[in-house]
């Protein structure tokens, strides 16, 4: 438990610091592919069943399970899928808004920011997502915390 806190919290750093090594961890690891990392997570149908399990632990998890309370759960499911399939080099483009748009208002906290990023470890963990790829998905999403913690 200590280890996964520890990865998310190492997440946000990475984040903070260095956005631009952050950006440029999964090119060095399959320089030529851009789609790799897409395809280290199954590609969309291993997307689409991965945010299946995480959306389901993050309304189940009662750390943050309010925050989603009047949410639509399956939209966000396809809303999630559609943002890590671009997010990870597939070929998809998330429609929705944008992430200060979409959490605004919100009041999430850093700590609601970790519990997430927890629940998607252990979602990923329960894939078999090898280790190297959830960090590199880790390391793209993590900057997103600017416009998402508000609290
Ligand atoms: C890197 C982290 C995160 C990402 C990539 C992310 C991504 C998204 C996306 C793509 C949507 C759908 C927007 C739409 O189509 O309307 C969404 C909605 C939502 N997010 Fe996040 N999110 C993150 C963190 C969080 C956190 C930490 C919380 C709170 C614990 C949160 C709570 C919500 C809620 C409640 C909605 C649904 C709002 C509604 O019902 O319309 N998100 N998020």
């Amino acid at each position: 438990m200590k280890k996964r806190i520890a990865l998310a919290a190492a997440a946000l750093c990475i984040a903070a610091a260095a956005p631009s090594m952050a950006q440029t961890a999964a090119p060095m690891s399959a320089p030529s592919d851009p789609a790799a990392l897409y395809k280290s997570f199954g590609e969309k149908t291993g997307l689409t069943q991965l945010m299946d399990d995480f959306v389901n632990r993050l309304a189940a998890d009662p750390r943050i399970a309010d925050k989603f309370k009047n949410t639509n759960l399956d939209h966000l499911k396809h809303q999630l899928t559609e943002q890590l399939c671009q997010v990870s080099g597939g070929p998809c483009q998330y429609q929705g808004p944008d992430m200060a748009a979409a959490h605004a208002d919100m009041g999430v906290t850093k700590g609601n920011f970790n519990a997430l990023v927890e629940d998607l470890q252990k979602a990923m963990d329960a894939r078999n997502i090898p280790f190297s790829a959830q960090n590199q998905m880790l390391a793209r999403l993590a900057p997103m915390h600017r416009d998402i913690i508000t609290k």
